[in-house]
């Protein structure tokens, strides 16, 4: 939710800044801007839109400098217009800012700084931090860096942000709670930063993850500097990134969101790679090793997640329970912090996140631990928040995930949560060795099954085409389907603007077969296996009511298939991983009907890949 990149050392600034910006652009496209400093001249140029709205804007301006700062964003306070754009900057020009979180006292402290002459050009909670700055600095008579600190003392809320100013024509500020920021090492004090690595990988893989409340001084003449608010000073850790520049492109698909469709054979294999072996029986998940026995003998397993990652839980809840006979809840993480949940210490709280920077997953997380309760990851981004904040966790290998929609993320956190449930089942004991055997082994040919899916992409396009003016959609399935019901009716809707319910199958009946006509589709998961019969009998309703029934069938079937409009066939395979298959052809289905209405797949309205705010 807003991308952060900066740049101080001795190369062109622009190029890195509006590169770092279009990878940055998934956590928000309702405007970009940046500031480059050359010759003690401050110069700042923004425009509502996308980076390439900038870069037009920018053409035959003075791009010139070797320290610079950039902004994506995505709107909180303000319009998303030229002049809410960020950099912000003082009144005389000399400091500019950029900002990714929300100032919640910013009313407060706009008023103050109003009756102290300050005049305010944009709606947004960011523009106080930067008068505030200059503030400080002519009353209280201190540096700047002095000035960052005391300002954001003074501050409540969450905040990455980047400060730069013609005085100091050298220096980068930067500091952050509760929002992502990174910086890169590059040569002779030359330093990136970013709100995640992406932009910083093609230049060094050095990196230092800033920690809360702590403010990192970035100067080309003395190096890296990182104090805590409280003054102390802290020594920077630098990592080695793992992330590697081809994983950040298209490879030749038309959006990052099919690439990511397309790459699920790979990514669910990686995530199970090394984490189970069929000869010798065992499940093993590392992160997780010293957590056995307080994972076994929890009150309840509490999953807390938002969006698709909430779907995976809920498939995550059918399989522990059914497989390991361990209590478990799922909740929104949103919910769950302001309801004054009862934890103890006897509960285990897992956060499951694509980004593990998710604000409500994160103070939900906060919340559980400060109660008492132990603390677990499930997340995709390495060195993510949530996973340097939890005491343990599983990643879910799934390489960076760039279209908005979540695709090849979802069914590694279900890889994950299958490989958790059959963990727990085997240490406990409440799965037969034979049956133990059968799910890891069937587990190994997910990839190859996946892949027969993507085979039917045709198939699936040739469907697509005749449901993509529907204004409306329903989505079915049971047990452990109904969340995958849940993800497709969230693929449709986010990418498509279609408006689409999941439901569990069954409660069709209780309010929503009142919606069907001839004009709605209805895609049902009708895969063999326990609730296979009630499902037949569910279609059976719709098609009474003249709905049209595309369903998600086990390869032979024939049943379904006389009654249904389309029926698209996935391999036959243990009920327990019907999800990581029958979510593939709704991914597809959902890419295509949003290629053909014309609509922007990869980032799609008002939307944003890292939801930072709460
Ligand atoms: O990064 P997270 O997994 O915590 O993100 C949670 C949701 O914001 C995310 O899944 C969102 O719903 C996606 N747009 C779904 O495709």
């Amino acid at each position: 939710m807003c991308g952060i990149v900066a740049y101080v050392g001795n190369k062109e600034a622009y190029p890195i800044l509006i590169r770092g910006l279009k990878r940055l652009e998934y956590r928000g496209y309702d405007s970009a801007g940046i500031a480059l400093l050359n010759d003690k001249e401050l110069n700042i140029y923004k425009k509502q839109g996308k980076v390439s709205e900038l870069e037009a804007f920018t053409i035959n301006k003075n791009l010139k400098g070797n320290i610079g700062i950039g902004h994506t964003r995505w709107a909180t306070h303000g319009l998303p217009n030229d002049v809410n754009s960020h950099p912000h900057f003082t009144t005389n020009k000399d400091i500019a800012i950029i900002h990714n979180g929300i100032i919640e006292n910013y009313s407060t402290l706009k008023e103050e700084l109003i009756s102290r002459g300050y005049q305010f050009r944009s709606e947004t909670d960011t523009e106080v931090i930067v008068h505030l700055i200059d503030d400080i600095m002519k009353t209280e008579k201190v540096d700047l860096v002095e000035a960052v600190r005391h300002a954001l003392l003074s501050v409540t809320g969450a905040y990455a942000l980047v400060v730069i100013s013609n005085k100091h024509p050298d220096t980068l500020i930067a500091a952050r709670k509760s929002s992502p920021l990174v910086v890169g090492i590059g040569k002779e004090n030359e330093f990136y930063l970013a709100s995640d690595a992406t932009p910083i990988v093609e230049y060094t893989k050095q990196v230092v993850y800033l920690n809360d409340e702590e403010i990192a001084i970035l100067d080309r003449n003395s190096g890296l500097k990182i104090v805590h608010l409280s003054k102390e000073e802290k020594t920077p850790y630098i990592q080695e990134l793992e992330l590697h520049l081809e994983a950040l492109e298209k490879g030749g698909f038309e959006h990052f969101m099919l690439k990511e469709i397309f790459e699920q054979p790979k990514t669910i294999h990686d995530c199970f790679r090394g984490r189970l072996n069929t000869e010798q029986g065992w499940v093993n998940l590392g992160g997780l090793k010293d957590y056995h026995q307080k994972l076994l003998n929890a009150n309840r397993l509490i999953f807390v997640a938002c969006g698709t990652s909430w779907h995976a839980a809920q498939v995550g809840e059918y399989l522990i329970e059914e497989l390991a006979r361990i209590n478990v809840e799922v909740e929104y993480a949103s919910e769950f912090r302001y309801r004054n949940p009862i934890i103890n210490e006897q509960d285990v709280v897992i956060a499951i996140s694509q980004s593990g920077e998710t604000a409500d997953t994160l103070a939900a997380l906060e919340l559980a631990k400060s109660k008492g309760a132990t603390i677990i990851g499930i997340c995709n981004v390495v060195g993510s928040s949530i996973s340097r904040i939890t005491d343990a966790g599983s990643y879910t290998h799934a390489g960076p995930e760039i279209g908005v929609a979540s695709t090849k993320a979802f069914t590694a956190q279900v890889t994950i949560l299958t490989l958790l449930a059959l963990l727990l089942a085997n240490k406990k004991g409440t799965v037969s060795a034979a049956k133990f055997h059968e799910i890891i082994s069937e587990l190994e040919n997910i990839p190859k099954k996946v892949k027969e899916i993507l085979d039917k992409n045709n198939l699936i396009k040739e469907i697509a085409t005749q449901y993509k003016d529907a204004k409306n959609a329903l989505y079915l399935g049971r047990g452990s389907s109904f969340p995958v019901a849940l993800e497709g009716a969230l693929k449709l809707k986010e990418i498509s603007y279609i408006h689409a319910e999941g439901y569990p199958a069954a409660e069709m009946k209780h309010g929503p077969i009142a919606l069907i006509d001839e004009e709605m589709p209805v895609f049902v998961i009708a895969t063999k296996g326990t609730s296979y019969e009630k499902v037949v009998s569910n279609i059976q309703e719709v098609k009474a009511r003249k709905g049209k029934i595309i369903a998600i069938v086990t390869e032979g079937d024939e049943q379904v298939k006389s009654m249904a409009d389309h029926i698209i066939e996935i391999p036959d395979t243990n009920e327990h991983l019907v999800p990581l298959l029958a979510t593939i052809p709704f991914q597809l289905l959902s890419y295509h009907i949003s290629v053909m209405r014309g609509c922007n797949v990869d980032q799609p309205r008002n939307l944003a890949k890292s939801v930072t705010v709460e």
